[in-house]
């Protein structure tokens, strides 16, 4: 989210906003009532490929639109003000919403990045230079200024960073946010289904919520992530990552082992089969022939081969369990040759197979357990990764 106050550097803009755009960007802007008088709406709204916005109501004839400031801010991973002017400054500073930028700025959750513009002795006056210590003690990344010719013919500091510059800050800002950058990570998720017949399964509860929950997460980490899914009902068009769907537990194995002496980073949230029929029949078995037994052969314990042949990678295991929780993970822990282990029971409301929830515990290899509150997948997910960075 790009917020314009009205400086002549503003004329610079619309190339920071091709530079962002080559970066693979989405850029909306937000431009103060003063800012038209220096960058015009239309170019900037050709380059962002996206409307330009400046009041809270924007006139399309009969039909106002409302601007939705809160929207406009949840929207953003990053807003940047540039230029920003001593009276956006200090607007932000005393929370002074009188245009829909500072309306924006105060509801943004996202980082906010401040590239001030001014001539030379507004930038050293106190008050300025009083209203940018403010804004860096409310967690705003302040940006320096450049020094050299400024709009007034005066000489010294106050001119707004060239865009390269910014855009530079930007990428640095998001890289030092992704501990997982160049690193690939595998996530098995979701059940397996094993055949009984061209029409039956045998197979289990798991939506892959988890699993899913723990591909995005490490993805806004900055990994490189391999989804390994079995059969699901989850939206995934759109993941930023690598999605391989399979069926069986042995396709399950095939695909990870595919992958698993390139990655730096697996984690197990799959509830793989532990055991499928020894024969698949060819046609739909009929109840006219009697109550089939049908003889389970165990599937391959995908995980516990992860652990014989781990080299680098840190390896995460899952363990849902009913009863003796603890017991049973630790075990799992070792026994796997795990670096760590999460483990969530079905005895805890909202946790385990398919909710939106899940309430787990995080074992290291120090074996001492780390409890945590029933939460969102997301919020799980977070935690798990924390975990395992820390
Ligand atoms: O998918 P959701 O609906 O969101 O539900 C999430 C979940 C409950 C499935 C997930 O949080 C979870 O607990 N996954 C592991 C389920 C499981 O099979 O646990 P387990 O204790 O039986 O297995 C221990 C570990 O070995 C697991 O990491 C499992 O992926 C792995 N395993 C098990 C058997 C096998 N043949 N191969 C394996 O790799």
């Amino acid at each position: 989210m790009l917020g314009i106050s009205a400086g002549i550097a503003a004329y610079k803009i619309p190339s920071l906003i091709r530079l962002f755009k080559k970066e693979g960007a989405s850029v909306r802007v937000i431009l103060t009532p003063d800012a038209h008088a220096f960058v015009t709406p239309l170019t900037l709204s050709v380059l962002s490929q996206e409307p330009v916005l400046s009041s809270f109501v924007s006139e399309d004839a009969d039909n106002p639109v409302w601007n939705d400031h809160v929207a406009l801010g949840n929207w953003a991973d990053l807003m940047l003000i540039a230029p920003a002017t001593a009276n956006s400054l200090s607007a932000m500073a005393h929370a002074k919403c009188n245009n829909l930028l500072i309306a924006t700025y105060l509801s943004a959750r996202c980082p906010v990045m401040i590239a001030p513009a001014m001539d030379l002795d507004m930038y050293a006056h106190p008050a300025n230079q009083k209203n940018l210590k403010t804004l860096e003690a409310y967690g705003n990344i302040v940006l320096p200024v450049g020094e050299g010719s400024l709009a007034s013919g005066l000489e010294g500091k106050g001119r707004m960073l060239e865009p390269q510059e910014i855009l530079e800050h930007s990428i640095r800002y998001f890289y030092s946010q992704s501990p997982l950058l160049g690193k690939k990570v595998l996530i098995t998720a979701g059940p397996t289904y094993e055949p009984i017949d061209p029409v039956r399964f045998i197979g289990n509860f798991s939506s892959g919520k988890m699993g899913l929950a723990l591909a995005y997460q490490a993805a806004n980490l900055g990994a490189e992530v391999h989804l390994i899914l079995g059969p699901h009902s989850l939206d995934t068009d759109e993941v930023p990552f690598n999605i391989e769907e399979i069926s069986t537990a042995d396709e399950m194995h095939a695909a990870v082992f595919n992958l698993y002496d390139t990655i730096d980073f697996a984690i197990a949230a799959a509830a793989v089969a532990d055991f499928k029929p020894r024969m698949r029949a060819s046609q739909k078995i009929k109840k006219e022939t009697g109550t089939p037994l049908i003889e389970l052969i165990p599937n391959p314990d995908i995980l516990a081969q992860m652990g014989k042949q781990k080299k680098n990678q840190f390896l995460v295991g899952f363990a849902l369990e009913t009863e003796n929780e603890l017991v049973h993970a630790i075990e799992k822990l070792k026994r796997k040759n795990l670096d760590a282990i999460v483990l969530n029971s079905l005895a805890d409301t909202g946790a385990g197979f398919a909710s939106d929830t899940n309430k787990i515990t995080y074992i290291g290899k120090n074996e001492t357990p780390k409890s945590f509150p029933l939460k969102s997948k997301e919020d799980v997910a977070k935690d798990i990764w924390n975990e395992i960075l820390t």
